[in-house]
């Protein structure tokens, strides 16, 4: 959950990795660090504190050389302090590393090394791994690079690491296992490295995706070197990347997560693009298609997920069902590979996840692969982990999402499940023609729908300037909006700190009924659809106990206008593609309360944009 960043070549290195620390602050940032080479010795500085903190620290010293290393922390070893950020030296003061991950058996290793005098300036399980790296190589009188691959056979857990050697200016080296890695192949001899492509974009298109328990030597001269930790040597598979440098900045809003609100229209029309035929009357996914057999004789969906994914999850439970008709399981990935569970042959996993870094996702599906299931990812990141570790997927095209709460990731992984619920249907034959066509053809108009939903946006702002203060809310749905008041619940604790649960609004008779006072806004989504008369009923039950109750309804509704404090109306659509709609004032309601209690909401306090560690 951290960022890293490196670079060697003829240019000044500071200014390169300061921004691309800037750019990876949303995976972690309450320390960090830089460490540049400059004839023989560092110039290293690391600080507590955001990478502006860093920036105001180097500005008062020496930040000149053509190599450098930086590192933006989230703290899993050590409190988050000047002594425990990156980069951490070796005991001989030769070596400097900086590390994304955890190493599992640190302990094991300070006790070897520490009875060989070896000591310690910090609590973390990165500065064991760059005094192991130093004994080995000087044990073993190899290489550096030789040293780091024997080194990291011994380490058990997660890493992504990039080192330095002062006395070798002409080289990096570098390494992964499940924490992301990406290396830029510039020209002549120039490398950047960084855990993923934003910090990269703007100098070269041409990058290289580290695979697990890979080494890379990046050498000004001899150019790239990758093998593997049992030393097999790996030609570089250089790929072109995809991604405009103007999809990482914040194109002129307050935020990261306002433009990516904003951006809903597109992000579902470029991930239901080209799939969605309507000429044809068919849904074409290259993903479905190449592996039909799979699907048509998969007698159980699983579905492993967390955060905002899961409940993406929990909306394409009801759609495979409702169109498709296989019972479908929607699994915490975190509780799923650890709770033994019973994988058929037959399963299908689909695996959801909008950075493709997810530990816990990540380890749920190598538990299922191992089971012998079909594996299928649904990725916003190309070239992610999870990407390249399942049978089969699809790319959500939401482009980079940077805001710490996911939105457009959110609505593209349900437009994309939608795609694939109706795919699955076709080959089963489970859906009527007539219906398939028109539940596309309303899929289509999503995009226009969520454009007319932004509208609202003040009339949201002035909503939640009414209810920023609360300490509590309610969020309620049934059916097809119960995943989404779960949605919007979890957007307004992680990004306002206010305490919210989201219900199946039926339930709240049995318990969460007793928390309602005039002090409780009730968020209700209360869209015209198959359990319309029901939600209503239970807003009449908040009502009577003087709950204060925001709606989203329909443009047009008198009956909930009437009981409601508040209503936000959204364009009418079927009940199956309700979450892509109703979700977009909720997030705006969150957005809106946060900033008006300060908060940050691109950097909430605690969190990180994708949680590699488990
Ligand atoms: C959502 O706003 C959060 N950032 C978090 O819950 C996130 O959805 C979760 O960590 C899963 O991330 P993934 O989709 O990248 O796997």
């Amino acid at each position: 959950m951290c960022g890293i960043v490196g670079y060697i070549g003829s240019k000044e290195a500071y200014p390169i990795l300061i921004k691309g620390l800037q750019r990876l602050e949303y995976r972690g940032y309450d320390s960090a660090g830089v460490a540049m080479l400059h004839e023989g010795s560092f110039n290293l500085f690391k600080c507590k504190g955001k990478v502006a903190n860093l920036e105001s620290l180097v500005a008062q010293h020496n930040s000149v050389g053509d190599m450098g290393i930086g590192h933006t922390r989230w703290a899993t070893h050590g409190a988050p302090n000047d002594v425990n950020a990156h980069p951490h030296a070796s005991g001989d003061g030769n070596l400097v590393l900086i590390h994304n991950g955890i190493i599992e058996n640190y302990s094991t290793l300070k006790e070897a090394l520490q009875t060989q005098g070896h000591q310690f300036l910090s609590d973390t399980d990165t500065e064991v791994l760059v005094h192991f790296i130093e004994d080995v190589h000087a044990k073993t009188g190899l290489s550096l690079f030789e040293a780091v691959r024997l080194a990291l056979a011994e380490v058990v857990g997660a890493y992504a690491i990039v080192l330095i050697d002062k006395r070798n200016p002409n080289q990096l080296i570098c390494a992964k296992k499940s924490s992301p890695l990406v290396i830029g192949v510039g020209d002549h001899g120039e490398f950047f490295i960084a855990s993923d492509a934003t910090p990269i974009v703007e100098y070269t298109k041409n990058v290289v995706y580290l695979n697990d328990e890979e080494v890379a030597l990046l050498d000004r001269n001899e150019g790239l070197k990758i093998v593997t930790i049992q030393n097999q040597i790996k030609v570089p598979y250089i790929q072109a990347l995809e991604m405009k440098l103007e999809a990482i900045e914040k194109g002129g809003y307050d935020s990261f997560m306002l433009k990516e609100i904003h951006e809903q229209p597109r992000s579902i029309h470029d991930s239901i693009r080209g799939r969605l035929n309507l000429s044809l009357g068919a849904v074409r996914m290259s993903g479905i298609d190449e592996h039909s057999e799979k699907w048509t004789q998969a007698t159980r969906i699983l579905i492993v997920a967390c955060g905002t994914s899961w409940h993406a999850g929990l909306v394409a439970e009801y759609l495979f069902e409702e169109f498709a008709r296989i019972p479908v399981e929607v699994e915490y990935a975190s509780e799923f590979r650890y709770r033994d569970p019973i994988i058929l042959p037959t399963d299908v996993v689909i695996a959801i996840s909008q950075s493709g870094e997810t530990a816990d996702t990540l380890a749920a599906i190598e538990l299922a692969k191992e089971r012998g299931a079909f594996i299928f990812g649904v990725c916003n990141v190309v070239g992610s982990t999870i990407s390249r570790a399942t049978h089969s997927g699809a790319y959500t095209h939401a482009g980079p999402e940077i805001g710490v709460a996911s939105t457009k990731a959110f609505t593209a992984q349900v437009s994309v499940l939608y795609l694939m619920a109706l795919a699955v249907a076709e080959k089963r034959g489970t859906i009527a023609q007539d219906r398939l066509h028109r539940l596309m053809a309303e899929l289509n108009s999503v995009p226009d729908k969520i454009e007319e939903v932004l509208q609202t946006n003040d009339q949201v702002k002035m909503i939640a300037e009414i209810y920023k203060d609360s300490s509590n809310a309610l969020y309620l749905g049934r059916g097809y909006s119960f995943p989404v008041a779960l949605e919007g619940a979890l957007k307004l604790k992680e990004i306002s700190y206010i305490h919210a649960e989201g219900y199946p609004a039926a339930e709240m008779k049995h318990g969460p009924i007793a928390l309602i006072d005039e002090e409780m806004p009730v968020i209700v989504i209360a869209t015209q659809g198959s359990s319309y008369e029901k939600v209503v009923s239970n807003i009449q039950e908040v009502k009577a106990r003087k709950g204060k109750i925001i709606a989203i309804v329909n443009i047009g509704d008198k009956t909930v206008r009437e009981l409601a404090d508040y209503t936000i109306e959204i364009p009418k659509t079927d009940d199956s593609l309700v979450p892509i709609v109703s979700v977009v004032p909720l997030q705006l309601l969150s957005y809106h309360i946060a900033v008006m209690r300060g908060c940050n909401v691109d950097q909430p306090r605690n969190l990180a944009k994708s949680v590699t560690v488990e």
